[in-house]
């Protein structure tokens, strides 16, 4: 019999246990930077090295974080099912944690590419770029990265993933940003869904999900539980 499609969408808060700021929850990301000057063509244009900066540091973080319970449960779930991870996190912690099937809807970190060639990508680990790093035909390079205002290319295929969902379930988002969170009306109609998050996130098109209010790692183990009724 072949494996149930299990399909996650994640957000920042899977990483938070890894101790990764999230971005809207006090003292997250959006109140220590303003996000037209960080994460916009825009704020680029305008002061490229503080927006480069704003990357460096992130992209080094990832040094010194370790994939959390969550993301190692997710991963053993492949054993069970046939698991599609949607994560609007750039981080590589889903990576890390032995998923295999991982599709980014807002980028990675540890890729840039060129300002004038988009279809040169570099893997860079975590090293940092500055003004001055050029991609092989001589065109600046930049994080590899969806900022507000910018196409998210990867969009129809993780709608296409999310419509063929036996079971969808949303960890740690709060489900405030477009068109990622339009992805919750692409799950079947008749396919159970579930989200993990300590607040009560308000569900986009009042669809009901049953809510597992648990951080990411005590949540993915209840998920587990109950997946194996
Ligand atoms: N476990 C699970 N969820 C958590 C935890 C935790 N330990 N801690 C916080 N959360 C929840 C919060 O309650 C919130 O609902 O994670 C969610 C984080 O929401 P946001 O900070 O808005 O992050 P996200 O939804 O991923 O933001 C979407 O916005 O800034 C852009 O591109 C960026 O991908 C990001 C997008």
């Amino acid at each position: 019999m072949s494996k149930r499609k299990l399909v996650v969408l994640t957000g920042a808060g899977m990483s938070a246990e890894s101790g990764i700021s999230t971005f809207r929850d006090s003292g997250g990301l959006w109140e220590q930077y303003k996000i037209e000057e960080v994460a916009t063509p825009e704020g680029f244009a305008a002061n490229p090295e503080l927006v480069l900066e704003f990357y460096n540091k992130r992209r080094e973080q990832l040094d010194s974080v370790e994939p959390n319970l969550g993301h190692k449960g997710l991963a053993e779930l492949e054993n069970n099912f046939d698991v599609h991870i949607i994560t609007q996190n750039i981080d590589n912690l889903h990576e890390r944690a032995g998923s295999t099937n991982i599709l980014h809807l807002h980028g990675e970190l540890t890729k840039v590419r060129s300002t004038k060639h988009p279809e040169l990508v570099y893997e860079i680990g975590t090293k940092p770029i500055k003004i001055g790093d050029k991609c092989e035909k001589g065109a600046q390079l930049r994080p590899h990265i969806v900022w507000f205002g910018e196409q998210v290319p990867a969009m129809e295929q993780a709608a296409e993933i999310v419509s063929q969902a036996d079971i969808f379930v949303v960890i740690g988002s709060s489900l405030n940003v477009y068109p990622a969170a339009s992805l919750v009306a692409y799950a079947p109609q008749t396919s159970p869904k579930y989200i993990i998050d300590p607040k009560d996130v308000d569900i986009p098109f009042g669809l009901s999900f049953y809510a597992i209010q648990k951080t990411a790692e005590e949540g993915v183990s209840k998920l587990i539980q109950l997946l194996k009724k």
